[in-house]
């Protein structure tokens, strides 16, 4: 089966922060740990261009919306290898190829007879670019994300039928448990849907920044419709003189923060019952990254700039640290202090040094080479943290894109490693001749338990991995079992992974 991951596709009035990268490298670690498996792996993310946040953005500052389009696209392009995000494509919504392509499925909206027009009247929030429902409104009718308050908007435009989908989403989500994950996400969606769906606006009258409503090109179409499109209307564009969509279509799991919920798991599914597309298999719905007690976001000005932190620490410092200190699924606070915390306890010291003290000692005791001829030790593979199996738990996790979990199974068979150097005490049995055998065997476990352990972070850590597995003369980039490699190879010293900040 092939595996199409998506991330949204982020606005560009404003430039990228952790916020955005937290979300593209959870999609990232996904996508990277599909191919280590094998599979036909297509991963997409992109900007959303369109709509009231990017045209009055432009306003403000003074320059057409495709100026500032193109100016803040380009950074968000240049974070991803930045963060080392290996996406397969990047969309830009104002691409004409997806513009033609959102026209012809919202046309097939329309004649199968899903939209009409009529009046709305509602309180529209620009920055969220949503018509918030009573319930949704903060206290002073103000946008309970962006604290701003909201006016009253009256509008001629046209419709779609989301109230018709009601009973097909509440049956959808029967059928299909895991659409929505985690489950607490899944109920809110539910929830959402039990309370009645009312039809939504699908075009604005005044906006000009927008595609034009094939059948009313008066107006520009909401941009929610357009944006969620997008992971659709990519496939066919991605790649130059080729259409995917027939291989990657329907996308294997949408990657997003609760904030846009209710798009994914309500309209979007809606939208394409009404267009007759396939719908996607399954969402993960992820929690906020804090910066003390608030969403990082650019509007609230208390953003973390990921350009920054990767220039201290590293892009693997800043992948590992955001799925190890936030439970991938939760909301968590993240921190400079928390950064340098966990950098040199995990990285620097359970994993940094593990893999130096590993290396040199088959250097110092055995020339550089790996004992063959010797059997897993059932101490190191069974137990707490033990390395038998490992893989298997791992990918099970990542089939559910449980990434934090998967990655305290890792930092369990880190730690592992750790204890069983400790334990049996490689530097004793060196001094003993008689004990060589032993030392074979305990050499060996860790070679190949390191081996196992860092295919296993390769895609939550790609250029540290890419290093000590070179180190480890192992070429291969998939995932392997405990003892699937029976040693022999001439393994080399590297300066340490993790070197500690000064
Ligand atoms: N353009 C829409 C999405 C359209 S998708 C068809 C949008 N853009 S956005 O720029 O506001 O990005 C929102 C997404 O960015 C969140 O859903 C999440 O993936 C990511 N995040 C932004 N700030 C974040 C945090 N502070 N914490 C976690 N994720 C964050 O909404």
């Amino acid at each position: 089966m092939p595996y199409y991951v998506t991330t949204p596709i982020y606005y560009v009035n404003a430039e990228p922060h952790l916020g955005h990268a937290y979300t593209t490298i959870g999609a990232d670690i996904l996508a990277r740990h599909m191919r280590q498996r094998g599979e036909e792996v297509f991963f997409l993310t992109g900007t959303d261009e369109h709509g009231e946040p990017v045209a009055q953005a432009a306003e403000r500052a003074g320059v057409s919306p495709r100026e500032l389009a193109d100016r803040n696209a380009r950074r968000f392009l240049d974070l991803m290898p930045q963060i080392d995000v290996s996406n397969d494509f990047f969309i830009r919504t104002s691409d004409e190829r997806h513009v033609a392509r959102v026209q012809e499925v919202m046309q097939r909206v329309h004649d199968n007879g899903y939209v009409y027009e009529g009046t709305y009247e509602g309180y529209y929030c620009p920055r969220c670019a949503d018509f918030k429902t009573p319930s949704e409104l903060g206290p002073g009718n103000a946008c309970p994300i962006h604290e701003i308050v909201l006016e009253l908007v009256t509008e001629q435009n046209w419709f779609f039928r989301l109230s018709a989908f009601e009973d097909a989403l509440l049956r959808l989500y029967e059928e299909r448990p895991e659409l929505v994950m985690p489950d607490f996400r899944r109920n809110e969606a539910l929830a959402f849907i039990r309370g009645g769906l009312q039809d939504v606006s699908l075009s604005r009258p005044k906006l000009k920044w927008g595609v034009p409503l094939p059948w009313d090109p008066g107006q520009v179409m909401y941009v929610w419709f357009d944006a969620l499109l997008n992971y659709y209307t990519a496939l066919s564009f991605a790649r130059p003189g080729e259409d995917l969509t027939d291989r990657f279509w329907p996308a294997s799991l949408h990657v997003m923060a609760k904030d846009i919920l209710k798009f994914h798991s309500v309209y979007w599914p809606a939208l394409l019952l009404a267009a007759g597309l396939e719908l996607p298999e399954r969402m993960y719905v992820h929690g906020f990254l804090l910066m003390g007690e608030k969403k990082m976001s650019k509007s609230l000005g208390n953003v973390l700039d990921p350009f920054r932190v990767i220039e201290q620490y590293g892009s693997d410092a800043l992948r590992f640290y955001c799925f190890r200190e936030v439970s991938f699924g939760q909301d968590g606070s993240i921190s400079p202090a928390g950064f340098e915390a966990r950098y040199e306890t995990e990285l620097a010291n359970d994993f940094g040094n593990l893999a130096s003290r590993v290396l040199a000692m088959v250097e110092r005791y055995r020339d550089g080479v790996v004992p063959a001829g010797v059997e897993v030790d059932p101490a190191l593979a069974g137990g707490e943290g033990g390395l038998g199996g490992v893989e298997v738990l791992v990918a099970g996790l990542l089939d559910r894109a449980e990434i934090s979990r998967a990655l305290d199974v890792c930092w369990g068979s880190v730690r592992r490693l750790n204890r069983y150097v400790e334990e049996r005490k490689p530097w004793e049995l060196a001094k003993d001749p008689g004990r060589a055998r032993d030392l074979d065997a305990v050499l060996y476990n860790l070679a190949e338990g390191l081996r196992v352990v860092t295919l296993l972070l390769h895609a939550y850590v790609p250029k540290a991995a890419d290093r000590l597995l070179g180190a480890l003369a192992e070429r291969s980039r998939g995932i392997a079992a405990l003892g699937s490699r029976g040693g022999g190879q001439r393994i080399e010293r590297i300066p340490p992974l993790f070197p500690k900040l000064g």
